[in-house]
């Protein structure tokens, strides 16, 4: 069997998303997600500045960084102290600013609105509001003292939030026709820290008392008609608090979506998600794996509820993406740890259908003393691994989100202590082995020094793959056909620009007699296997 593969441009496309250019949206479909962007699947290569970093004496450094790791979407805040400096007049420069830039760079934007919540805390209100904690109110500890967390029982904070969080999204509407911002995170790690599981304000101890709303525990199909300690009995406090959050939140979403109808999500601040411990060891009222159906009831107008994923042990980290990538909220990663070696993750995050994955923190990395200096780069070195990934996935972007959102995509990350791993794709076991050789040697795996390899097998067509990956080796070995052998019928490395295929070369010999070699240079692979 022969196939004139080279130069291919894969047809399907036009075909399920012809869609003419609309807003940013996010589909589902047999439990599988995608964010469309101008009609189409996007894949969000995201990085997230620091904190302080989305003013004009920053930007530059942020713009270069993005440059470095090949991303296609700038995650960057935009503050209420700066938005609203004074009660209704609105300073939308630095919004345009990050707009402008962005086209600028040829990026798209996701804009994290730092409002009533940062953390958990309010400290991005503006000055005029923190002049007056009476009317914009903290949340109260049982003993009465005021917690650094804002009230969500506060009518006026909430009035004010919605009221600037609407005339953001107006201000998006009108500034940006050609949709460069594609996504809006509403708040930032909502909920409150310091072991305060929710708020003991006269407001919060009058609905605390009260018979929990039908419509949610309609939702959680539990009975009705009763106060929240005796339909929640222990985790009461800690619901009523979620409850009250994305109540708050979810009213915000809703008035800016009314303005301007693009995506919204929360982002959460994770607990520990194989031995959680009690409400008071995270951050209470987030939305937490525990609470993300009281979030979906409480907020409807919410399209994900996102993990911001700090977790070094891998295990967790991977169990986290299983908790969040549910039929009924696709799984984006807006927060994560960019430093090598955790950047693998990026592969863990597509085989779990992510629509987007982000680093945090990219203009100054997080680095130890020793790594500052030993690195002959310093600003590069930590994100040298989120570089790689994003520079084999930036050239496509759209079939990767496509092939995802059709289940045709799978995708693992080097385990330490795993040297080989496996992947069921139509009639083949895919091997990945860490730590082989670059040809040759049938000895066994170690795995790789540091676990840094990934890979990548999207199904183009039965028995036709696109494989790439890092440093692993990738061979297929038929399944239920009896004596039935691999061949190699053809392997082509080719260079994608999305839809189209454009060969450089044919992988034979050494390179292919062992399997598929993928070592630190971003190399895709054209591969149609057939048996003999
Ligand atoms: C999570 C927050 O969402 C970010 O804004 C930032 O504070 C990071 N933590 C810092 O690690």
């Amino acid at each position: 069997m022969c196939l004139a593969m080279a130069g291919v441009m894969l047809a399907a496309t036009s075909v399920a998303f012809a869609a003419p250019a609309s807003l940013p949206r996010i589909v589902e479909q047999n439990g599988r997600h995608a964010l469309l962007v101008d009609g189409e699947p996007f894949l969000i290569l995201g990085a997230q500045c620091h904190n302080s970093s989305a003013w004009p004496a920053t930007l530059p450094a942020v713009w270069r960084e993005l440059a470095y790791l090949n991303a296609n979407t700038l995650e960057a805040p935009v503050y209420w102290e700066q938005f609203e400096p004074e009660p209704e007049k609105f300073d939308s420069s630095m919004v345009d600013e990050l707009i402008d830039g962005a086209r600028a760079h040829r990026l798209r934007l996701v804009l994290l609105w730092f409002g009533t919540w940062k953390n958990g805390s309010s400290h991005y209100l503006p000055l005029w509001m923190k002049d007056q904690p009476k009317r914009f109110p903290r949340m109260l500890a049982r003993d009465g003292k005021p917690v650094d967390s804002p009230s969500p029982h506060s009518q006026e904070l909430l009035q004010a939030d919605i009221h600037a969080f609407r005339a953001l999204m107006r201000h998006l509407r009108e500034k940006d026709p050609a949709q460069t911002v594609i996504l809006v995170q509403v708040e930032n790690e909502p909920g409150t820290w310091g072991g305060f599981v929710r708020d003991f304000s006269p407001a919060a101890e009058k609905l605390f008392a009260e018979t929990v709303p039908a419509e949610l525990t309609a939702k959680l199909g539990v009975a009705s008609g009763k106060n929240w300690r005796d339909t929640f009995g222990e985790n009461a406090d800690e619901f009523f608090h979620a409850w009250s959050v994305a109540r708050f939140i979810g009213q915000v979403a809703a008035a800016g979506k009314a303005e301007y109808p693009l995506p919204l999500y929360v982002n959460a601040a994770l607990r520990d998600p194989l031995n959680p411990g009690p409400a008071t060891t995270y951050e209470s009222g987030g939305a937490t794996d525990n609470v993300l159906a009281i979030w979906k009831a409480a907020a409807p107008a919410i399209d994900v509820l996102a993990p911001d994923i700090y977790q070094f042990d891998p295990e967790k980290y991977l169990k986290v993406l299983d908790l969040y990538a549910r039929p009924d909220n696709a799984l984006l990663v807006p927060e994560t740890i960019g430093n090598s070696p955790f950047s693998r993750h990026f592969f863990d995050a597509l085989g779990h259908g992510a629509i987007g994955w982000a680093p945090f923190g990219v203009d100054h990395p997080q680095m130890t003393e020793a790594e500052w200096l030993t690195a002959s780069r310093a600003p590069d070195y930590a994100h040298v691994g989120v570089a790689r990934n994003f520079r084999l996935a930036s050239s496509a972007d759209r079939l990767l989100a496509r092939l995802n959102f059709e289940g045709k995509l799978h995708a693992v990350s080097e385990q330490p202590g795993k040297p080989r791993q496996s992947l069921m794709v139509q009639r083949w076991d895919a091997k990945i082995s860490y730590g082989l050789p670059p040809f040759g040697n049938r000895t066994e795996p170690k795995g790789n020094p540091q676990p840094t390899g990934g890979a990548i097998i999207a199904e183009l067509g039965p028995d036709e793959f696109l494989v790439g990956g890092f440093f692993c080796r990738v061979d297929f070995v038929p399944h239920d056909l009896g004596r039935a052998q691999r061949e190699y019928v053809r392997v082509e490395e080719v260079q994608l620009n999305n839809y189209a295929l454009q060969m450089l070369r044919i992988w034979n010999g050494d390179e292919t007699d062992w399997g598929l070699n993928f070592a630190g240079t971003p190399t895709w692979l054209h591969v149609k296997l057939g048996t003999f």
